[in-house]
């Protein structure tokens, strides 16, 4: 199959809606990273997707609505609270899960009776839900185990030959996946943070974060989101996240340099280190780590490193989220500086 790269202009997404309601997958831009998207009421659209990403069919997909009244035929009940949450955060990064109706096929939500719903801000994705006249099922455009997409050329370089069209709307600007949460009646479970923080969240309600957000799940663990059990956003160099000080991680990362040792580090920090580096936004500035952490790793797979150091990220605001995504990349391997080296 010949994949088309185009504008997401009028003519884009025209072609677009057309494509996806004759049933097939196209490349689509939103505020947090590229996705996947088919009609999310049609098990063989659904289908096509998990082939495209080479997705094991049990992790479900997200579906994309643009007008809060296309919710009502989705869902069977929500709780007030996402309506309030919805009012505050929609459209926006955050994904929100509730029983879902009849509707929706089985093959779209990876055989749970719920269903995960999100308002995507991305002008592109609204018109292309809008125009297709569809709730659109869309997992991260990457190839399964692959970092997230950030911008229209990663779709390409893992969807070429896979898909018919990807449309082109920039960077994205969150640079990781939406906020996924639980809804009850008065508190909700983040199963994964994004774009709309723990802080955000808990201006209306209280926040459980669930373990599997930090931790490493262990075998026979019970696991809310799908999407948690699996390897992520792996790059080929094997990822390691260094706990501690500027000053500490410089010291570590320039005692081990040798060649294909990478640094993933802050503005502030690269003068001084002996590695090449792949630039990680500002210190503490976690906006701007989210915005180029999928870029940079797929970079750092160009670029044949063999192994990336990264300084743990702050874990407030969206810090939380990049580390999050770092954990996975690195297969959860953090070394403590400062105490004995190698906790794995
Ligand atoms: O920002 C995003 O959410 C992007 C863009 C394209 O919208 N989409 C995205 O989709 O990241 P995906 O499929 O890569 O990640 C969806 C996550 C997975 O971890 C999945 O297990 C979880 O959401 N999920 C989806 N439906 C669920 C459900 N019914 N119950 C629990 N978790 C669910
Ligand atoms: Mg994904």
């Amino acid at each position: 199959m010949e994949t088309k790269l185009l504008a997401a202009d009028e003519a884009g997404i025209r072609l677009g809606a057309q494509l996806i309601r004759s049933g097939e997958v196209v490349g689509m831009p939103t505020e947090t990273v590229y996705g996947l998207a088919a009609n999310a009421l049609d098990p063989a659209a659904a289908a096509r997707i998990y082939k495209a990403k080479g997705r094991p069919s049990d992790n479900p997909l997200i579906v994309h609505i643009a007008d809060y009244a296309m919710i009502d035929r989705l869902v069977a009940g929500k709780p007030l609270l996402a309506d309030r949450l919805a009012e505050a955060f929609w459209p926006g990064p955050l994904t929100m899960i509730f029983p879902k109706s009849e509707l929706v096929p089985f093959a779209t939500t990876g055989g749970l009776d719920t269903v995960a719903v999100r308002m995507p801000s991305h002008p592109a994705a609204q018109a292309l839900i809008r125009e297709s006249g569809l709730p659109l099922a869309a997992p991260s455009a990457n190839l399964s185990g692959r970092p997230s997409p950030t911008k229209a050329s990663h779709v390409l370089h893992d969807m070429d030959g896979r898909i018919p069209l990807i449309l082109d709307g920039g960077e994205c600007q969150v640079g990781v996946e939406s906020t996924v949460i639980a809804v009850g009646e008065e508190s909700v479970r983040l199963l994964r943070p994004g774009g709309i923080t723990v802080e955000m969240l808990s201006q209306f309600c209280d926040v459980i974060v669930d373990d599997g957000v930090l931790h490493q799940l262990k075998e026979g663990d019970q696991v809310l989101s799908p999407g948690m059990k699996y390897k992520h956003y792996a790059p080929q160099a094997s990822v390691v996240l260094l706990d501690g000080d500027r000053e500490s991680f410089v010291r570590y990362v320039n005692e081990h340099a040798v060649d294909g040792v990478f640094a993933m580090a802050a503005e502030e920090e690269i003068p001084e280190l002996l590695v090449p580096v792949l630039p990680f936004g500002g210190e503490g500035d976690e906006a701007s780590q989210a915005r180029v952490l999928f870029d940079r790793l797929r970079e750092s797979d160009e670029k044949g490193a063999k192994t990336v150091y990264v300084r743990m990220p702050d874990q407030s605001g969206v810090g939380l989220a990049v580390l999050n995504r770092l954990l996975r990349a690195a297969g959860f391997h953090i070394i403590r500086l400062g105490e004995e080296e190698n906790h794995g």
